[in-house]
Protein backbone atom coordinates (compact mmCIF):
# COMPACT_ATOMS: atom_id res chain seq x y z
CA UNK A 1 0.00 0.00 0.00
CA UNK A 2 1.39 3.56 -0.82
CA UNK A 3 2.20 5.71 2.10
CA UNK A 4 -0.24 8.88 2.79
CA UNK A 5 1.33 11.38 0.49
CA UNK A 6 1.39 9.50 -2.26
CA UNK A 7 -1.68 8.39 -4.04
CA UNK A 8 -2.31 5.06 -4.96
CA UNK A 9 -4.22 6.05 -8.33
CA UNK A 10 -1.26 8.50 -10.72
CA UNK A 11 1.64 5.97 -9.31
CA UNK A 12 4.78 6.06 -12.05
CA UNK A 13 4.64 2.98 -13.97
CA UNK A 14 8.91 2.96 -14.90
CA UNK A 15 10.62 4.51 -12.46
CA UNK A 16 15.08 5.27 -13.82
CA UNK A 17 16.93 6.37 -11.46
CA UNK A 18 20.89 7.70 -11.47
CA UNK A 19 22.47 6.67 -9.18
CA UNK A 20 24.90 9.67 -7.91
CA UNK A 21 27.37 10.56 -4.99
CA UNK A 22 29.02 7.26 -3.68
CA UNK A 23 32.28 8.95 -4.24
CA UNK A 24 31.70 12.01 -2.71
CA UNK A 25 29.51 9.92 0.30
CA UNK A 26 32.32 8.30 1.13
CA UNK A 27 35.26 11.00 0.48
CA UNK A 28 33.50 13.17 2.86
CA UNK A 29 33.92 10.49 5.68
CA UNK A 30 37.35 10.02 5.17
CA UNK A 31 37.04 6.82 3.18
CA UNK A 32 37.82 5.35 -0.20
CA UNK A 33 35.58 5.92 -3.07
CA UNK A 34 34.78 2.61 -2.72
CA UNK A 35 33.60 2.64 0.50
CA UNK A 36 30.66 4.82 -0.73
CA UNK A 37 29.64 1.81 -3.46
CA UNK A 38 29.66 -0.78 -1.12
CA UNK A 39 27.27 1.62 0.97
CA UNK A 40 25.26 2.54 -1.66
CA UNK A 41 23.96 -1.17 -2.04
CA UNK A 42 22.20 -1.19 0.49
CA UNK A 43 20.29 1.96 -1.08
CA UNK A 44 19.85 -0.42 -4.05
CA UNK A 45 18.32 -3.46 -1.66
CA UNK A 46 15.67 -0.40 0.05
CA UNK A 47 14.80 1.03 -3.25
CA UNK A 48 14.14 -2.28 -5.09
CA UNK A 49 11.90 -3.26 -2.35
CA UNK A 50 9.94 -0.23 -1.84
CA UNK A 51 9.27 0.15 -5.57
CA UNK A 52 8.08 -3.55 -5.38
CA UNK A 53 5.78 -2.19 -2.43
CA UNK A 54 4.45 0.13 -4.05
CA UNK A 55 3.39 -1.84 -7.17
CA UNK A 56 5.39 0.22 -9.28
CA UNK A 57 6.04 -2.27 -12.41
CA UNK A 58 9.76 -0.88 -13.84
CA UNK A 59 12.55 0.17 -12.15
CA UNK A 60 16.13 0.87 -14.42
CA UNK A 61 19.09 0.97 -12.16
CA UNK A 62 21.60 3.15 -14.07
CA UNK A 63 24.60 0.53 -12.13
CA UNK A 64 27.61 1.28 -14.51
CA UNK A 65 28.09 3.64 -18.10
CA UNK A 66 29.79 3.31 -20.80
CA UNK A 67 31.87 6.01 -19.84
CA UNK A 68 32.41 4.19 -15.92
CA UNK A 69 35.26 2.18 -17.93
CA UNK A 70 37.40 4.69 -17.86
CA UNK A 71 37.20 4.65 -13.78
CA UNK A 72 40.55 3.71 -12.10
CA UNK A 73 40.93 -0.26 -12.85
CA UNK A 74 40.53 -0.98 -8.70
CA UNK A 75 37.52 1.02 -8.80
CA UNK A 76 35.58 -0.91 -12.25
CA UNK A 77 36.73 -4.32 -10.63
CA UNK A 78 34.66 -3.46 -7.65
CA UNK A 79 31.93 -2.02 -9.28
CA UNK A 80 31.90 -5.51 -10.84
CA UNK A 81 32.39 -7.46 -7.83
CA UNK A 82 29.24 -5.42 -6.30
CA UNK A 83 27.27 -6.46 -8.81
CA UNK A 84 28.26 -10.06 -8.84
CA UNK A 85 27.43 -10.27 -5.22
CA UNK A 86 24.27 -8.78 -5.28
CA UNK A 87 23.36 -10.84 -8.07
CA UNK A 88 23.79 -14.05 -6.61
CA UNK A 89 22.77 -12.96 -3.38
CA UNK A 90 19.35 -11.46 -4.36
CA UNK A 91 18.06 -14.10 -6.95
CA UNK A 92 16.54 -15.34 -3.65
CA UNK A 93 14.56 -12.91 -2.56
CA UNK A 94 13.66 -11.95 -6.55
CA UNK A 95 12.20 -14.96 -6.58
CA UNK A 96 10.45 -15.06 -3.43
CA UNK A 97 9.08 -11.36 -4.70
CA UNK A 98 8.64 -12.62 -8.14
CA UNK A 99 10.93 -10.05 -9.78
CA UNK A 100 12.19 -10.45 -12.86
CA UNK A 101 15.77 -9.11 -13.21
CA UNK A 102 17.01 -7.83 -16.57
CA UNK A 103 20.09 -5.78 -18.29
CA UNK A 104 20.47 -3.41 -20.59
CA UNK A 105 23.72 -2.31 -22.42
CA UNK A 106 27.18 -3.61 -24.23
CA UNK A 107 26.89 -6.49 -21.91
CA UNK A 108 29.76 -8.28 -23.90
CA UNK A 109 32.40 -5.92 -22.31
CA UNK A 110 31.48 -7.14 -18.70
CA UNK A 111 33.84 -9.04 -17.67
CA UNK A 112 33.49 -13.26 -17.84
CA UNK A 113 32.55 -13.38 -13.81
CA UNK A 114 30.24 -10.69 -14.36
CA UNK A 115 28.69 -12.06 -17.33
CA UNK A 116 27.67 -14.86 -15.98
CA UNK A 117 26.02 -13.66 -12.48
CA UNK A 118 24.00 -11.54 -14.92
CA UNK A 119 23.13 -14.50 -17.70
CA UNK A 120 22.72 -16.52 -13.75
CA UNK A 121 19.87 -14.22 -12.75
CA UNK A 122 18.84 -12.89 -15.86
CA UNK A 123 17.65 -16.76 -16.21
CA UNK A 124 16.57 -17.67 -13.20
CA UNK A 125 13.55 -15.35 -13.11
CA UNK A 126 13.01 -14.98 -16.75
CA UNK A 127 9.21 -15.73 -16.03
CA UNK A 128 8.56 -13.93 -12.81
CA UNK A 129 5.55 -11.69 -13.16
CA UNK A 130 5.83 -8.82 -10.41
CA UNK A 131 7.84 -6.33 -11.95
CA UNK A 132 10.93 -5.74 -13.91
CA UNK A 133 14.20 -4.52 -12.06
CA UNK A 134 16.48 -3.15 -15.18
CA UNK A 135 20.12 -2.48 -14.66
CA UNK A 136 22.00 -0.75 -17.23
CA UNK A 137 25.65 -2.35 -17.36
CA UNK A 138 28.10 -0.78 -19.67
CA UNK A 139 25.42 1.42 -21.06
CA UNK A 140 25.57 4.97 -22.68
CA UNK A 141 22.65 6.08 -24.63
CA UNK A 142 24.64 7.28 -27.27
CA UNK A 143 25.54 4.01 -27.64
CA UNK A 144 22.05 2.32 -27.53
CA UNK A 145 21.12 4.92 -30.44
CA UNK A 146 24.30 3.83 -32.38
CA UNK A 147 22.85 0.06 -31.83
CA UNK A 148 19.61 0.50 -32.50
CA UNK A 149 20.79 2.41 -36.25
CA UNK A 150 23.66 -0.44 -36.87
CA UNK A 151 20.38 -3.26 -36.64
CA UNK A 152 18.39 -1.20 -38.26
CA UNK A 153 20.60 -0.45 -41.68
CA UNK A 154 21.25 -4.32 -41.26
CA UNK A 155 17.61 -5.35 -42.11
CA UNK A 156 17.66 -2.36 -44.70
CA UNK A 157 19.96 -4.27 -46.13
CA UNK A 158 18.68 -7.67 -45.77
CA UNK A 159 15.64 -6.40 -47.31
CA UNK A 160 13.88 -6.48 -44.48
CA UNK A 161 12.58 -2.80 -43.73
CA UNK A 162 12.06 -0.10 -46.22
CA UNK A 163 14.13 3.36 -45.30
CA UNK A 164 11.03 5.46 -46.38
CA UNK A 165 9.24 3.70 -44.11
CA UNK A 166 11.13 3.85 -40.73
CA UNK A 167 9.26 5.88 -38.32
CA UNK A 168 9.61 6.53 -34.71
CA UNK A 169 7.69 3.46 -33.37
CA UNK A 170 10.08 0.86 -35.60
CA UNK A 171 13.19 2.75 -34.60
CA UNK A 172 12.18 2.51 -30.97
CA UNK A 173 11.01 -1.56 -30.94
CA UNK A 174 15.08 -1.56 -31.91
CA UNK A 175 16.17 -0.42 -28.34
CA UNK A 176 18.02 -2.73 -26.25
CA UNK A 177 14.21 -3.92 -24.22
CA UNK A 178 11.79 -2.75 -26.93
CA UNK A 179 8.68 -4.11 -24.05
CA UNK A 180 9.76 -1.96 -21.59
CA UNK A 181 7.56 1.57 -21.49
CA UNK A 182 9.27 5.02 -21.37
CA UNK A 183 10.33 6.05 -17.73
CA UNK A 184 7.87 8.01 -16.34
CA UNK A 185 10.13 9.64 -13.68
CA UNK A 186 14.23 9.53 -13.82
CA UNK A 187 15.74 10.41 -10.55
CA UNK A 188 18.93 11.70 -10.17
CA UNK A 189 20.60 11.62 -6.57
CA UNK A 190 24.17 13.20 -5.32
CA UNK A 191 22.83 16.78 -6.48
CA UNK A 192 23.71 17.11 -10.29
CA UNK A 193 21.44 17.69 -12.55
CA UNK A 194 22.91 15.89 -15.92
CA UNK A 195 21.14 13.34 -17.94
CA UNK A 196 24.88 11.84 -18.33
CA UNK A 197 23.86 9.67 -21.16
CA UNK A 198 21.33 7.80 -19.54
CA UNK A 199 18.17 6.32 -22.11
CA UNK A 200 18.29 8.98 -24.03
CA UNK A 201 15.65 8.23 -26.16
CA UNK A 202 13.13 7.10 -23.43
CA UNK A 203 13.46 9.89 -21.29
CA UNK A 204 11.90 11.90 -24.12
CA UNK A 205 8.93 12.75 -21.78
CA UNK A 206 10.00 11.69 -18.35
CA UNK A 207 9.63 13.97 -15.45
CA UNK A 208 12.89 14.84 -13.64
CA UNK A 209 13.75 14.97 -10.08
CA UNK A 210 17.41 16.03 -8.69
CA UNK A 211 17.63 14.81 -4.78
CA UNK A 212 20.67 16.56 -2.97
CA UNK A 213 20.79 13.32 -1.03
CA UNK A 214 24.20 11.48 -1.66
CA UNK A 215 23.09 7.74 -3.34
CA UNK A 216 24.35 5.61 0.06
CA UNK A 217 21.86 7.84 2.37
CA UNK A 218 18.75 7.66 -0.54
CA UNK A 219 16.39 5.75 1.18
CA UNK A 220 12.31 4.57 1.02
CA UNK A 221 11.88 8.08 2.42
CA UNK A 222 13.52 10.40 -0.63
CA UNK A 223 12.05 7.56 -3.07
CA UNK A 224 8.34 8.82 -1.52
CA UNK A 225 9.08 12.06 -1.72
CA UNK A 226 10.37 11.66 -5.33
CA UNK A 227 7.07 10.46 -6.43
CA UNK A 228 4.58 12.93 -4.36
CA UNK A 229 6.54 15.61 -6.31
CA UNK A 230 5.94 13.48 -9.17
CA UNK A 231 2.51 13.38 -8.72
CA UNK A 232 1.68 17.39 -8.12
CA UNK A 233 3.08 17.54 -11.87
CA UNK A 234 1.02 17.94 -14.57
CA UNK A 235 2.22 15.86 -17.60
CA UNK A 236 1.64 17.47 -21.09
CA UNK A 237 3.29 16.10 -23.63
CA UNK A 238 3.58 18.85 -25.73
CA UNK A 239 -0.40 19.80 -25.37
CA UNK A 240 -1.67 22.86 -23.36
CA UNK A 241 -2.94 22.75 -19.82
CA UNK A 242 -6.43 22.82 -21.22
CA UNK A 243 -5.70 19.94 -23.43
CA UNK A 244 -3.85 18.01 -20.78
CA UNK A 245 -7.67 18.42 -18.80
CA UNK A 246 -9.69 17.62 -21.89
CA UNK A 247 -7.77 14.38 -22.38
CA UNK A 248 -7.87 12.93 -18.29
CA UNK A 249 -11.39 13.42 -18.31
CA UNK A 250 -11.94 11.42 -21.90
CA UNK A 251 -9.81 9.08 -20.38
CA UNK A 252 -11.28 8.60 -16.84
CA UNK A 253 -14.93 8.57 -18.32
CA UNK A 254 -13.92 5.71 -20.98
CA UNK A 255 -13.02 3.94 -17.66
CA UNK A 256 -15.26 4.44 -15.38
CA UNK A 257 -15.94 1.02 -14.25
CA UNK A 258 -12.83 -0.62 -15.84
CA UNK A 259 -9.03 -0.78 -14.38
CA UNK A 260 -8.24 1.73 -17.21
C1 LIG B 1 27.99 6.95 -9.01
O1 LIG B 1 28.69 7.40 -7.92
C2 LIG B 1 27.65 5.55 -8.95
C3 LIG B 1 28.15 4.60 -9.76
C4 LIG B 1 29.20 4.87 -10.75
C5 LIG B 1 27.69 3.22 -9.75
C6 LIG B 1 26.55 2.84 -8.86
C7 LIG B 1 26.92 1.63 -8.12
C8 LIG B 1 26.36 1.17 -6.97
C9 LIG B 1 25.22 1.81 -6.34
C10 LIG B 1 26.94 0.00 -6.27
C11 LIG B 1 26.79 -1.33 -6.91
C12 LIG B 1 25.60 -1.53 -7.73
C13 LIG B 1 24.74 -2.57 -7.72
C14 LIG B 1 23.67 -2.55 -8.71
C15 LIG B 1 24.76 -3.68 -6.78
P1 LIG B 1 30.04 8.20 -8.17
O2 LIG B 1 31.16 7.29 -7.86
O3 LIG B 1 30.06 8.80 -9.53
O4 LIG B 1 29.90 9.33 -7.10
P2 LIG B 1 30.60 10.77 -7.11
O5 LIG B 1 29.90 11.59 -8.17
O6 LIG B 1 30.34 11.27 -5.75
O7 LIG B 1 32.05 10.56 -7.40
Amino acid sequence: MPPAAISPNRLPRHVAIIMDGNGRWAEARGLERNRGHLAGVDSVKEVVRCVQDLGLEYLTLYAFSSENWNRPDAEVSELMRLLEVYLEENIAEAQERGVRLRVMGRLDSLPASTRSAVDRAVDATRDNPNGDLIFALSYGGRGEIVDAARRLMLAAEAGRLDPELLDEETFAAHLYLPDVPDPDLLIRTGNECRVSNFLLWQIAYAEIYTSPVMWPDFRREHLEVAIGDYQSRERRFGMTSAQVETVSETVSEAGRGSRA
